[in-house]
């Protein structure tokens, strides 16, 4: 629309006030807010902006392709890629604490982010680091909703001397709507645009037990397989989010094929939600239920139960860790 054509202008307008010619650093987390001030910030000043994407291994399945490929096909960015996989899953290794998980990626995520930052400041110089705050963080500061990782770490105050930037944030008179409308006219990846919330730490704490390459493997399969089935029965704008959780050290026999089978269960978490600081389970239709459990018993192999959570929060949260 014509207001929304507007609100695009003026952003890219304000950036390019506040950026002059220096040049910027944006992460990429995947989600939309960070995509579309990264846009917003490329239509501003072009090739003088670098994103960086750390790929920690914990995303589901296509969603780092849709960074590496789509968004930049979409928007043009100047584009680093780190494969960091091999790198958190060492720091994983053996942590089974919910926190500790989150601590341990928050502090993976910066050490990797940061040497990028040198990397690229080693280039030439930059002043200006891209956020993707939005108008509720910054009435609310402290939601944990759909943040990527790097703002509650990435505080002026809190980074060491030789990585000062000054924040640009194009976002931040913007509600969450507005802005995948913004991705819309900025033509990103609808993918991008209409995704759900997504955790920071990712399927790290989506996986009950240790985290290892073989189980994340497991996870983003069934996780596919939901996402696919709940989009296909256009259930993608009723459901706040719906996590698959990996009860990797729970198994129960089961037969699959022509064998007794020993596996493990997988939870399906569909809530409806207005802010994520309450929500009901949402009430998925049978058939479609059925339809999700059919396939991911049938096409994962190590999966042979699924099972619905069906708790409000409170008392539970929507995430399992
Ligand atoms: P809970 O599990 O607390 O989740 O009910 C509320 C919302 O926040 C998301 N969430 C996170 N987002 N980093 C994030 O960026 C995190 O560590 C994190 N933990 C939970 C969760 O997906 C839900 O939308």
């Amino acid at each position: 629309s014509w207001t929304m054509l507007n609100i695009v202008e003026e952003a890219v307008e304000a950036v390019r006030r506040q950026v002059g010619d220096g040049r910027a650093i944006c992460a990429l987390s995947g989600g939309v807010d960070s995509a579309v001030a990264a846009a917003i910030v490329q239509k501003a000043i072009g090739d003088r902006l670098t994103c960086v994407f750390v790929d920690h291994g914990l995303l589901r399945k296509g969603e780092a392709e849709q960074v590496e490929r789509d968004f930049v096909a979409a928007t043009g960015v100047k584009l680093r890629v780190v494969d960091a996989s091999e790198r958190f899953l060492k720091a994983l290794a053996g942590v089974v604490d919910p926190e500790e998980k989150r601590k341990i990626i928050g502090r993976e995520f910066i050490r990797v982010f940061e040497d990028e930052q040198r990397a690229i400041v080693a280039d030439g110089p930059a002043d200006f680091l891209v956020q993707g705050t939005l108008y509720p963080d910054v009435v609310e500061s402290g939601g944990g909703t759909g943040t990527a990782n790097i703002k509650s770490h990435h505080n002026v105050g809190g980074l060491p001397d030789d990585l000062r930037f000054q924040l640009v944030e194009p976002l931040r008179a913007l509600f969450k709507d507005e802005v995948r409308r913004a991705g819309e006219q900025l033509g990103l990846p609808p993918a991008m645009v209409w995704r759900q919330p997504f955790p920071g730490p990712g399927l790290g704490i989506r996986i009950i037990g240790e985290v290892t390459a073989e189980r994340l493997d497991v996870l983003r399969e069934a996780d596919a397989i939901a996402r696919e089935e709940l989009s296909r029965a256009g259930l993608d704008r009723d459901i706040w989010q719906c996590p698959v959780v990996l009860l990797a050290d729970v198994r129960s026999v089961g037969v699959q094929g022509d064998g007794r089978t020993y596996g493990h269960p997988v939870v399906l978490r569909p809530v409806t939600s207005e802010d994520a600081m309450t929500a009901d389970w949402a009430r998925v239709p049978y058939d479609v239920l059925s339809r999700i459990s059919t396939r991911i018993t049938n096409e994962v192999r190590e999966i042979n139960r699924v099972v619905v959570d069906v708790t409000s929060k409170p008392p539970g949260t929507i995430e399992w860790e």
